[in-house]
């Protein structure tokens, strides 16, 4: 086991280049079953998400060569094995291989998902569309079957009864090659699905309208290879965004689409953040004078839910009372213990977070319990006075791409050490 030390206090300067987007290749690799032929990912980040599809990749018979940040797949030699146990339980995406499993072979055996507790994470909308599109299914023990009959999969209209991210690109996944036109209504709007649906639609598949609310897919027999580049990672982005504020005397980032972190830069503006956003760079002043806001999540073009943790640092060097209020997941609020522990006067009544500041915040031993609420932590111990120590940190390097080495060139005392 692994932990991260870090001595807090220092401000930091200098650039970060973010990575590739973790919620896009963990669906793009999936993906990549449905083609014949070789496809290229180029800007995959260095996070064990990664690593962990692509060994069950390779398990299935897939040819995988990793060069620096590219990504080369042969899925030619695919085959249609159970894929109960092991690294699949380990990640939330691994419902991707229900749909890309399904989409190549007519059937899928898969583990139940895994990935951070943020409280219920169901998977009904999925199964929905599987339905819907001619799949049965039952359980086998930790796994879940579903398979066709020799008809295989037909188009249908789908109505999302809440707005999905999994169960969006999950459709796609499997409507590419069935028969006929599938339409995706209430689809969710994340540029992570206008990127799924771009690698496909360059493989040879007909999606029309990702990025809308309706999705139409026409399906096609056969996908061949391609080369893909993976969007920056908004969330990265936004993590970094919110760490510079934070501790940062002067620090650009790099690789960042402001497009799609409208929602959350206008939110920082609210602050009195100052910054210039540029084309493709913010550059984050050092700041003074914070204000409190209040933070309510929703789905994308709205504040997205994964970046309402590694905010709330820089919401407790604010001035005032505020509230963060996650619609998405009402549970996501792990980060909230373990600031308090850090001296942060913040606490939670029923689903809302209530925050008070400015704080001085102080080192302590604390634990990330989610992905988020990990960078949420390291923002927090680059902040405080003395040091922090960071339990359970797998979580974090499921999902920041050369964290250590990204903070220690911007100039942070932060270490990875065995526990
Ligand atoms: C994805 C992201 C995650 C992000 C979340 C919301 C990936 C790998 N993960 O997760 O980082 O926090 O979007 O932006 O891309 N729901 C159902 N039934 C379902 C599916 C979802 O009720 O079948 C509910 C969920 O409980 C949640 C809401 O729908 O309240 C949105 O979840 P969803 O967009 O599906 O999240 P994920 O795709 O799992």
């Amino acid at each position: 086991m692994k932990k991260i030390v870090i001595n807090g206090g220092r401000p930091l300067q200098g650039e970060v280049t973010i990575s590739g987007a973790k919620n896009s290749v963990v669906a793009l690799i999936p993906a990549i079953i449905l083609a014949d032929e070789v496809v290229t990912l180029d800007g995959v980040p260095d996070i064990s998400d990664v690593a962990s599809l692509i060994d069950i990749m390779e398990v299935m018979g897939a040819k995988v060569k990793r060069y620096e940040d590219s990504l080369e797949i042969d899925p030619s030699q695919v085959k249609n094995m159970p894929m109960p146990y092991g690294k699949i339980n380990s990640l939330r995406a691994s419902y991707y291989f229900y749909g890309s499993l399904l989409g190549r072979f007519g059937q899928a055996t898969v583990g139940l998902p895994g990935g951070c507790d943020l409280g219920p994470r169901p998977i009904d909308l999925h199964l929905k569309a599987f339905e819907a599109m001619g799949a049965k299914m039952s359980y086998e023990g930790n796994a879940m079957h579903l398979a066709t009959d020799q008809a295989g999969l037909h188009g249908a209209v789908i109505y999302m009864d809440t707005v999905s991210v999994g169960a969006t690109i999950n459709t796609m996944l499997a409507a590419v090659k069935a028969k006929g036109r599938t339409i995706i209504e209430n689809a969710a709007r994340e540029p992570e699905i206008i990127d799924v649906a771009t690698l496909l639609n360059n493989m040879g598949a007909h999606i029309r309208g990702a990025g809308t609310d309706i999705i139409t897919i026409e399906g096609v027999d056969k996908l061949h290879g391609t080369r893909h580049q993976v969007i920056p990672d908004r969330i990265e982005a936004g993590t970094y965004i919110a760490l510079a504020a934070a501790v940062g005397k002067g620090i650009q980032i790099n690789n960042v689409l402001y497009e799609h972190l409208e929602g959350f830069l206008a939110k920082l503006e609210e602050m009195g953040v100052r910054m210039t956003v540029s084309e493709d760079s913010v550059y984050v002043e050092e700041q003074a004078n914070l204000k409190a806001i209040n933070i309510k999540t929703a789905p994308y073009p709205g504040f997205a839910t994964d970046l309402q943790q590694p905010l709330t640092p820089l919401l407790l060097k604010a001035k005032g009372q505020g509230t963060i209020i996650d619609t998405i997941y009402e549970k996501r609020v792990n980060h909230v213990a373990e600031l308090a522990k850090m001296s942060g006067q913040i606490k939670t009544d029923k689903n809302k977070i209530i925050y008070q500041g400015p704080n001085d915040l102080q080192g302590a031993a604390v634990k990330a319990t989610d992905l988020r609420a990990g960078a949420a932590l390291v923002i927090a111990g680059l902040l405080a006075q003395g040091q922090t120590q960071i339990s359970n940190i797998e979580f974090i390097l499921r999902g920041y791409s050369n964290i250590i080495e990204k903070l220690t060139q911007l100039g942070a005392d932060i270490r990875l050490v065995e526990d």
